[in-house]
């Protein structure tokens, strides 16, 4: 089988889990081509037997760079062309699954499983709060080893919490398993839309609301100028290339059409990058852990 992984990954967290799935699917003997849409023009699907959509979860909903993508996808040629679903998030993935089950049902296309992993937040403003409640972390990870449904209650104030577990590994290469044999089976229907991801009924409307002007609001970012270098890394890195360099000094400028990911925040080397309330810089995240590589780079 041929399979096409369409990614967006702002610091790391889904690239690694879904290398991961790929290596494995490259074990059971398929042909695999993991391709980060933030890179160029995305290959035609219907040149592969199965699509994998990956990205992480951003206001209970998927990423405003996946959506873009996915609307701009060619049309299935062969009926009910197979795709499946996957997400890291610090906690509930919301409407992600079943925005994007729509976008694709449009498309002739048939959305065979969904899976997320819970991995550590890079939202500055909840890390900012789990570093101030770090003390906590020993008393954190009992709680969240009670069970999955504590998790990520427990996660809103540690990270530590989020880190990924062998069992997740374990669950990863199940799914990726149950999505093989469903893509190989032709009679297999599409899951009902609400079943790929029951959650509570108002994270879900939450995620449903979501436009991007209300997440602009999220994001009014302004450049520290005594820390800011002109390196440049910003401008480079933002999916939606609305960051310029400008003036005398070269200082970012954020143009309109930011889609809130926050990659230029946590990859600013500087720290340069201001979000009120919080200090410049604060609480980025640096990508997966030492702990987290492990586990998934093998
Ligand atoms: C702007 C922003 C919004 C986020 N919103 C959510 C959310 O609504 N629910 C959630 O569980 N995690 C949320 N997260 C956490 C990310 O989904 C999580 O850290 C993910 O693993 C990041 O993946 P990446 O490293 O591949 O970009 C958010 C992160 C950012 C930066
Ligand atoms: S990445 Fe940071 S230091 Fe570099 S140009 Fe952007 S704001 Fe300035
Ligand atoms: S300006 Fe920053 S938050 Fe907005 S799209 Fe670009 S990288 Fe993402």
């Amino acid at each position: 089988m041929r399979i096409l992984v369409l990614l967006h990954s702002t610091t790391g967290n889904t690239r690694l889990m879904m290398q991961h799935a790929c290596r494995w699917f490259e074990r059971q003997g398929h042909e695999v081509l993991l391709f980060d849409v933030t890179r160029g023009a995305c290959p035609d699907p219907n040149d592969f037997d199965l699509l994998g959509v990956a990205n992480p979860t951003m206001y209970f909903r998927g990423t405003l760079t996946m959506d873009r993508i996915l609307i701009n996808l060619p049309a299935a040629r062969r009926a009910l062309h197979p795709v499946f679903l996957y997400a890291t998030c610090g906690g509930e993935p919301g409407a992600q699954f079943d925005i994007y089950a729509d976008l694709l049902a449009d498309k002739g296309y048939r959305v065979i499983g969904a899976k997320y992993n819970l991995a550590p937040s890079n939202y500055p403003h909840h890390r900012f709060l789990a570093d101030h409640t770090r003390l906590l972390n020993p008393v954190a990870l009992r709680l969240a080893a009670l069970s999955p449904h504590v998790r990520p209650l427990v996660g809103l104030f540690s990270h530590v919490a989020l880190e990924p577990t062998p069992s997740d590994r374990d669950d990863l290469e199940a799914f990726c398993r149950v999505v093989l044999e469903t893509a190989s089976s032709p009679r297999v229907g599409m899951p009902a839309v609400e079943k790929l991801h029951p959650c509570l009924p108002g994270v879900k409307a939450m995620g449903f609301s979501m436009t991007r002007e209300k997440i602009a609001r999220f994001t009014r970012f302004t450049v520290d100028p005594k820390r800011c270098t002109a390196c440049g890394v910003c401008v480079k890195l933002c999916p939606e290339q609305v960051i310029s360099l400008a003036g005398e000094a070269f200082m970012p400028v954020f143009g309109p059409g930011c889609n809130g990911c926050y990659t230029c925040y946590n990859h600013c080397p500087e720290g340069a990058i201001r979000v009120a309330p919080l200090p410049a810089g604060a609480a980025r995240y640096h990508g997966p852990s030492a702990q987290m590589r492990r586990l998934f780079e093998d």
